[in-house]
């Protein structure tokens, strides 16, 4: 039976950390093959839960095993194994499903740029373009179908998760029309314009982002008629005017890009108008070895970064923003409430 060790002395630690790669695959491999999916609520045999997801047993065994140790899934004393809080998580359709953000954050391209992690702390540039000859986000819409749709599924995931977070801390009253900018496939956007029956909303994005929104926004959708859809690169022009602008999870590429999606932010509001700004803070979270990672990806894929406090309002201010409240929007993300100066 495999059980799993909490505490390993430090040199058994290290071994294991440098094995990191194995778990994230074996992971991978788990949601891949649907495993959480075929693994009913009472314990199954190997060669059921084999033949439910077109594997070998003995090889699923083995990757059963690894996973166990790691307190994803559990065997029995009899060979069976069974779900853990952790296993239900990569099943689909659990309601807080963390499948797709699993999938995404082991996407193919991350196993070729993490090798480069060295480079990139040397250059402190990313090293995706060298790699890929091509943009993070322009590669992933022109020449990577399947991880863009990984991506935009593991965004909707998360933000369908937060979008109610959102709707319930911003106080909408007398607000007749909010933006969302790079507003992925507009969850945020439905969650607010469900809960402010006459309020407008816009959703840019990219143009192979936007033709997947949400269904509610899109033609025939029940918010159809208060929404409109702009297919667009907030770094080019912004040409929306709205009375809050919302930038959720954008600010964490190159400096450059969000200097210039915050200038034309500027360019599009009135003075006056709201901009609130939400980010997950490096230094202010629960989930620190997370956020650290995902801030190296970030490094590497589009020589971002996970901001801090001091970091997010310094390029705010730097924009020319007005910054008011800085408040937790849940667990991990936090709201900088910005107004457009007169
Ligand atoms: C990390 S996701 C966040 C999505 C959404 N705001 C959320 O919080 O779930 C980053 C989003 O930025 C979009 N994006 C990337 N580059 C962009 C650009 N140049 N102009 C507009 N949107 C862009 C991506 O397509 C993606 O939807």
């Amino acid at each position: 039976m495999t059980t799993v060790d909490p505490a390993p002395p430090p040199p058994m630690r290290l071994r294991e950390l440098v094995f990191g790669a194995a778990c994230a695959a074996a992971v991978r491999a788990a949601a891949r093959l649907g495993v959480a999916d075929a693994l009913e609520e009472t314990p199954m045999s190997v060669d059921d839960l084999a033949a439910a997801v077109k594997a070998q047993p003995r090889t699923l065994r083995r990757l059963l095993r690894a996973l166990s140790c790691q307190g994803v899934f559990m065997e029995h004393p009899d060979g069976t194994f069974a779900h853990t809080e952790m296993s239900r998580l990569l099943r689909e359709d659990d309601p807080n499903s963390l499948r797709y953000i699993a999938l995404w954050c082991t996407e193919p391209w991350t196993w070729n740029v993490w090798p480069k992690l060295d480079e990139a702390v040397r250059s402190g540039r990313n090293v995706f373009e060298d790699v890929y000859d091509r943009e993070f986000f322009e590669y992933l819409n022109t020449e990577a179908p399947e991880s863009a749709y990984v991506f935009n599924r593991a965004m909707t995931t998360s933000s369908e998760q937060s979008a109610r977070d959102v709707a319930n801390l911003l106080d909408l009253r007398n607000v007749s029309s909010v933006a969302d900018i790079g507003g992925g496939q507009g969850q945020v956007v439905a969650s607010l314009l469900e809960k402010h029956p006459k309020m407008h909303g816009t959703l840019l994005d990219l143009p192979g982002v936007v033709e997947n929104a949400d269904p509610r926004l899109r033609s025939g959708g029940s918010l159809a008629d208060r929404v409109r859809i702009v297919a667009g690169d907030c770094r080019e022009d912004i040409p929306v005017q709205a009375d809050v602008y919302i930038i959720k999870n954008i600010l964490e590429w190159d400096d450059e890009s969000t200097r210039r999606a915050l200038a034309n932010v500027r360019k599009a509001a009135r003075p006056g108008a709201r901009v609130v700004v939400i980010e997950n803070l490096v230094d202010d979270t629960p989930s620190m070895k997370f956020t650290t990672s995902m801030d190296l990806l970030l490094l590497l894929n589009v020589g971002g970064a996970k901001h801090t406090q001091k970091s997010m309002v310094e390029r705010l201010t730097d924009a020319g923003l007005v910054i008011g409240e800085i408040r937790p929007v849940n667990a991990y993300l936090h709201a900088f409430e910005c107004t457009i100066p007169s």
